[in-house]
């Protein structure tokens, strides 16, 4: 698979650049990527700060696969970051997989990942496979626990760093066309963190406490409930509250 990129300067948001790109007929494999965003998007309607300096990147995937797996490849994409992540920096830093999407360093949040999509019934048009990572500005909110990559001491621009992660999601989505969900979930569990937690999940109209017991042969987080009953939950947000 090869990549055909289209290099922006400040955007609204690499997505929407994105869209309009695949109105005219963009293919599978063309990365979008951006100086800036004036309107970047955050996942469940958040706004994602976007000064120059960090990585603004929206790739268009075209995959031959049914609608109902395509939140599969919001793992597919957090694999390829932490994959990128790590050798860069070094046995003294810990990448971690937050669920849904998130990839954290030390703890503190690195990059998000935001999926756009289009079906028609089962079948799928296109996906945006949006992508932010904090290469030297983290953003200025007070309670989010963020880190950048200057913070960390490591000296990359956002192009090198798009290079390295194209080439790991490529890599790592023709694992998940050839090969199915499992291998992606063990990579995502060998640096999940939560998993056996208590955790708070958010949904859009709700929101309880459960343990985090697994992640289901689909991507959705098994949740058990203080009752014993178990809940699947395929999108939201969890927040860690404890060790179980
Ligand atoms: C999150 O909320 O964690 C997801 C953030 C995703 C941000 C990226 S930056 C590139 C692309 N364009 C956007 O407007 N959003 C995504």
């Amino acid at each position: 698979m090869t990549a055909t990129w289209v290099r922006l300067g400040a955007v609204g948001s690499t997505n929407d650049a994105a869209r309009r790109l695949i109105a005219e007929g963009a293919a599978d494999g063309t990365v979008v990527t951006a100086t800036e965003q004036t309107a970047g998007r955050g996942r469940r309607g958040n706004t994602w700060a976007s000064p120059p300096g960090n990585l603004y990147l929206s790739v268009i995937l075209r995959p031959a696969a049914p609608a109902s797996v395509l939140g599969q490849l919001g793992f597919v994409a957090a694999v390829a970051l932490a994959e990128t992540l790590a050798p860069l920096l070094g046995a003294g830093h810990t990448v971690a997989l937050k669920w849904p999407n998130d990839v954290l360093v030390d703890d503190r949040k690195i990059a998000g990942i935001l999926l756009e999509c289009e079906t028609a019934g089962t079948t799928v048009r296109w996906v945006i496979v949006g992508i932010g990572v904090n290469v030297a500005n983290g953003p200025v909110v007070a309670r989010v626990s963020a880190t950048t990559m200057a913070a960390l001491e490591i000296a990359i621009t956002p192009e090198a760093l798009a290079v390295g992660l194209i080439d790991a999601l490529f890599a790592w989505r023709s694992v998940w066309q050839c090969d199915g969900f499992a291998p992606i979930r063990a990579a995502w569990l060998a640096r999940a963190i939560g998993v056996g937690a208590i955790i708070r999940v958010n949904l859009e109209r709700d929101s309880f406490e459960a343990r985090f017991v697994a992640l289901d042969d689909s991507g959705a987080l098994v949740a058990e409930l203080p009752g014993g009953a178990r809940r699947l939950v395929a999108a939201g947000d969890v927040h860690l509250l404890g060790a179980a």
